[in-house]
């Protein structure tokens, strides 16, 4: 099994500056320093590796979007994870947070900042300490600060705790929140890469691809593409929940089949059978068991009508009822609209109101296609893509799975003729 964001995660005690050195900890940099930033550049490009956060873009092409010769300017990490289902950025935050300061090193000196942050969610209280004891210590051994290594190269890095609110893991969003403003998104374009944090070029990375900046860098570009499909390359997190036996997070190539990563946390409960699957997070389309075999990676799960997305594989049975579950996602997304746009301010309240409904028994008929004229209200109109993320779930839902809803509607119906 390839292992290289996982390869030491339950050594005990990794999170010590000690004990990552001894497995091979901050080697990377030291033979990075010997290079040119442009090479590092380079080779980050060439591995093929996109960002974990989401979207999937490619890593290197992001940072060579830089604004050039504009001064100072920023790296974020995005260590906000709140994307329901996903938990894997915090088992790095958690147990190997030298490997991300290491990544992070590694990017700005490719990118000549000399400024970092790392975004925390606020609810990662404890996390935060985690990373701000592993920064002490890496000051102390001198890959932070000025002249690293005795280097020409500097890399101050503060942490900044958010305060709880999902869109704030929205990259631009997160640069207001970090300066201080009301965490809401800004107009793209201009991308973070010309003007982000202070107006100034900013990357903006996920925890994870930060983290696997380091393999990429210390085995080089070729083995790194050499791992996974043509264009998903490397390994990827899945964090898998649900209906297994043993959910968790686990470490894939990318390309692997979804089937055999349900298999990695256990399988089915006993005398259960898969019906549905999220595979990317709760903003994206759900799948039904059918398409259980599909490979874990960008292009195959797109082709399959879903997403990769943050790469949270979220498992349901045979007892699961699809509305039940959409509504509690639709309630999640009605709390978590940060209120600029009405499409989304207005529709996820309608999206959750008439799913409840639904749920409890009051629905009609024409319900279903209520929900659909609301999510087509919501399609490609709202300023960011939560407003796209909230209707993921309810029309990949009626279209996978409409007798859940049939179900409920009729029973609705007897119900009523009954009294
Ligand atoms: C509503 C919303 C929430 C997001 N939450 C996160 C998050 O918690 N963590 C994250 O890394 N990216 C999140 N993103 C994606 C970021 O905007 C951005 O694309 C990402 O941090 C870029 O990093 P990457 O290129 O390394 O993936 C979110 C996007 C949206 C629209
Ligand atoms: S889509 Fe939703 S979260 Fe995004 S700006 Fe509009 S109201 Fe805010």
């Amino acid at each position: 099994m390839t292992q290289l964001l996982f390869k030491h995660i339950n050594v005990e005690g990794l999170a010590n500056i000690d004990v990552y050195e001894k497995h091979g900890g901050y080697e990377t940099l030291k033979k990075a320093l010997e290079q040119k930033p442009e090479e590092i550049l380079e080779t980050v490009k060439a591995s093929g590796l996109r960002g974990r956060g989401g979207a999937g873009f490619p890593t290197g092409l992001k940072w060579s979007f830089l604004a050039k010769d504009v001064f100072p300017r920023y790296l974020v990490c995005n260590a906000d994870e709140s994307e329901p289902g996903t938990c894997k950025d915090r088992e790095l935050l958690l147990k190997n947070p030298h490997l991300l300061i290491e990544g992070m090193i590694l990017c700005a000196y490719a990118c000549r900042v000399e400024i970092g942050y790392n975004y925390i969610r606020g609810e990662f209280y404890d996390l935060c300490e985690i990373f701000e004891k592993a920064l002490e210590e890496a000051y102390e051994r001198g890959y932070l600060g000025k002249n690293i290594l005795r280097s020409e190269f500097n890399l101050d890095i503060h942490t900044h705790l958010g305060a709880g609110a999902y869109i704030c893991g929205e990259e631009s969003a997160l640069l207001n929140s970090l300066e201080g403003m009301r965490g809401e998104p800004r107009l793209k374009p201009p991308f973070p890469a010309v003007e982000g944090l202070y107006g100034k070029p900013t990357v903006v990375n996920n925890v994870e691809t930060l983290c696997a900046v380091v393999p990429v860098v210390e085995g080089g570009a070729e083995a790194y593409a050499a791992l996974g499909t043509e264009k998903s390359k490397g390994t990827k997190l899945v964090s898998v929940s649900g209906h297994v036996r043993n959910p968790g997070n686990f470490e894939v190539v990318l390309g692997t089949p979804t089937s055999e990563i349900i298999e990695m946390a256990g399988g089915m409960r006993e005398g259960r059978k898969l019906k549905a699957f999220i595979p990317g997070g709760s903003s994206v389309p759900m799948l039904p068991a059918g398409k259980v075999d599909t490979p874990y990676d960008y292009e195959s799960l797109q082709a399959a009508g879903s997403m990769l997305g943050s790469g949270a594989l979220i498992v349901m049975d045979d007892s699961a009822n699809v509305v039940k579950e959409t509504l509690r996602i639709a309630s999640f997304y009605m709390h978590e609209s940060c209120g600029k746009c009405t499409p989304c301010r207005e529709g996820t309240r309608w999206l959750h109101q008439i799913l409840g409904e639904i749920e409890s028994g009051r629905g009609k008929d024409e319900n279903i296609e209520l929900l659909q004229d609301i999510s087509d209200n919501m399609s490609f109109k709202c300023f960011c893509p939560l407003g796209d993320a909230a209707i993921a779930p309810v029309l990949s839902g009626i279209a996978n799975f409409r007798e859940d809803y049939e179900e409920l509607l009729s029973q609705a119906k007897a119900g009523a003729a009954a009294e």
